[in-house]
């Protein structure tokens, strides 16, 4: 025997559902609505209350997050004022909190377009905070009348949202399954949810506006909050719960790191379920399967890199074990602060299937062997990598001779570098490594010019040269003629700074590139007039391969990637009192400006360099015209 009860709401699924909104209202017979909404998303909100028109009555745009009983009350006094018939909430938990919270109160019907995958819409439970406390309630007087999910709405979500919010729902799905009360009927629903977030959530993390990925994703989300909203939840939901409530790590990411290790934990109790799981996944194992899902998406893998401490582990595990409740496996103290210890690494949990041995204690190990490192960056960034470098490990399930190969492939890096080729930095570059460094290091500032890599070919003090010389005198190429300013971030002109200028020939060669050049080629140094201004002539820069004669053209080849850089031209801008600023101009219009092959190009450092006849502005009228660079570098001092 089982039982299912149907929570009765009406469902509009689609594209642009939205505009039926006014529909919806007039068919529950009503005609003053309150439009519930936040600022963040005032877009939609004010599309929703132009389609409205005469049926909207009032709006409120202050919904927080844990649904504050103060802005409840304050949302109520609308309602009176305004003799209000109807809620209508477009937004995540906070606006479907707060819906709920008025209906309670009120027996308004609500309606909700939710925008992220939580799946709180399709639930009857209200979560409430008064002075500083949460209370948790379950009523069917807080479920929603009609549901409107409008995937159009979906397309702007950050990525980072969208993809813990669907972690989020896969795990409503997955502790549906071996819940107490499952039943056949939720149980599709949940494998269903499971199939689909399991396709769509890397194809979100790839493109954010796949309709198609987002379609499903919603579906999965609206499926998953009725598993979430019809039966009880277990061991996972109470870790998270603890999480959050105890230790203030954020809702949907925490869902996100526990899921695999709260499944492995669960796997022995609940064998069928994570079977249908699996099989849900396309994956020989539920809990390694999840994981690997997870491992490929850019959000956190552990509870580490959430904030929480290792040595917050056992109050974590005395608090989530302190009351008994439902779960198919026994949960014990132990047991718990070993899950924990897992998710606070982010190791890989252990298959249920035994296809791979337990590797977890030989890489605690040797992350213990690093503790007692006494500089604590230098101990953070070698147990980092020691997690990082057995996860890839165990995750590809990398052989001995593939082993052999990267080490063969890491010596010829070594063995072809000298102190004009740097294979290693090229391997970073191409890896896209050193564009992310680079990114972490040099592009935090908004109102500064962005940061480009500096490449292997820069040559440390090259000769300084006067304002308006020709770096190209007598090389082939179109000339170009460059004025350049460097102000601060208040734009007040930088006087005497020191501008080094490199680019490679019209054959795309660098100076130390040619065995042949005879001293500095294509390269200077200047120093920025007292009106921050710098002019000098030099030609057009082309595009250029990276060297391939080495083990990293051997890879570009392999993975059939092109080896070529869009066309650019070096600057590195120094002075005394402001940050030294590496970047590179690029070709508007050049090749490669979307695949170049280190990852240089930044849409703020592509630039028109105009074509142009007639004089020069230094009077010099070269035959067959000239172009001209203009630009503006920003750049920060140091305090
Ligand atoms: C360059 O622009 O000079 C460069 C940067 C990275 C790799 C190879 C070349
Ligand atoms: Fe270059």
């Amino acid at each position: 025997m089982f039982s299912y009860t149907a929570n009765p709401a009406r469902v509009v699924f689609g594209t642009g559902t939205i505009a039926t909104l006014a529909d919806e209202v007039r068919r529950l017979g009503a005609s003053r609505v309150l439009l519930l909404g936040t600022s963040s998303l005032a877009g939609p909100v004010d599309r929703v209350a132009d389609a409205l028109g005469s049926l909207l009555a009032a709006r409120f745009d202050e919904a927080a997050m844990h649904t504050p009983v103060d802005v409840t009350e304050r949302a109520l006094k609308v309602v009176t004022e305004n003799d209000v018939d109807c809620v209508l909430a477009i937004g995540g938990g906070s606006t479907t909190g707060l819906a709920k919270a008025i209906a309670l109160r009120t027996d308004l019907p609500p309606i909700i377009v939710p925008t992220t995958y939580a799946g709180s819409e399709m639930t009857p439970v209200l979560g409430e905070t008064a002075d500083g406390r949460k209370t948790t309630q379950t009523s069917p007087k807080v479920l929603p009348e009609v549901v409107v999910y409008d995937v159009d709405l979906t397309l702007k979500l950050p990525v980072q949202v969208s993809l813990t919010s669907g972690v989020n729902a896969m795990a409503h799905a997955v502790e549906a399954l071996y819940s107490p009360d499952a039943n056949p009927i939720v149980d599709q629903f949940a494998l269903e949810a499971i199939r689909l977030l399991a396709t769509a959530l890397p194809r979100i993390a790839t493109d954010p506006t796949d309709a198609h990925a987002r379609s499903h994703a919603l579906r999965a989300a609206w499926l998953a909050g009725t598993c979430l909203g019809s039966v009880g939840m277990a061991l996972h939901h109470k870790l998270c719960h603890t999480l959050g409530g105890s230790f203030n790590l954020p809702h949907s990411e925490t869902h996100t790191v526990v899921l695999p290790y709260a499944m492995a934990y669960n796997t022995t109790g609940a064998p069928d379920a994570m079977r249908r799981i699996a099989e849900a996944l396309d994956a020989p194992d539920a809990a390694t399967g999840v994981y690997d899902l997870i491992a490929a998406l850019p959000v956190p893998h552990s509870l580490a890199e959430l904030g929480f401490t290792e040595t917050a582990i056992t109050q974590a595990a005395e608090i989530a074990t302190a009351k008994p409740y439902p779960n198919p496996r026994e949960v014990t103290r132990e047991g718990i602060e070993d899950l924990l210890r897992h998710a606070w690494a982010g190791t890989r949990p252990t298959p249920a299937d035994g296809s791979k041995p337990d590797l977890r204690s030989l890489t605690t190990e040797v992350v213990d062997s690093f503790a007692a490192t006494p500089d604590p960056r230098l101990r953070e960034l070698l147990q980092d990598l020691v997690r990082t470098l057995h996860s890839y490990v165990v995750r590809t399930d990398l052989t001995q001779q593939e082993w052999e190969y990267a080490i063969g492939f890491l010596t010829r890096t070594g063995q072809i570098s000298d102190d004009k080729r740097q294979e290693f930095i090229l391997l970073s570059d191409t890896l896209g490594v050193s564009s992310v460094v680079d990114v972490l290091t040099n592009s935090r500032t908004p109102d500064t010019t962005p940061s480009a890599v500096l490449g292997p070919f820069y040559v440390q003090g090259p000769p300084e040269t006067a304002q308006g010389a020709d770096l190209a005198e007598g090389l082939p190429g179109t000339p170009l003629w460059t004025d350049v300013t460097v102000t601060d971030t208040h734009d007040t002109p930088v006087p005497d700074a020191i501008v080094d200028v490199w680019q490679s020939n019209q054959d795309g060669f660098y100076d130390v590139q040619l065995p042949d050049a005879d001293g500095p080629v294509l390269r200077a140094r200047f120093r920025t007039d007292t009106d921050g201004r710098l002019k000098f002539w030099t030609i057009v820069p082309s595009k250029y391969p990276i060297p391939v004669d080495g083990p990293v053209g051997g890879m570009l080849e392999a993975a059939g990637r092109h080896p070529f850089r869009a066309p650019h031209l070096h600057f590195l801008i120094a002075k005394p009192g402001f940050r030294t600023l590496v970047t590179q101009l690029f070709v508007a219009g050049g090749d490669h400006l979307d695949s170049d092959t280190v990852f240089g190009v930044k849409n703020g450092l592509i630039v028109d360099f105009a074509e142009q006849s007639g004089p020069a502005p230094d009077g010099r009228e070269p035959e067959a015209g000239w172009r001209r660079l203009e630009f503006t570098f920003r750049v920060s001092p140091t305090h």
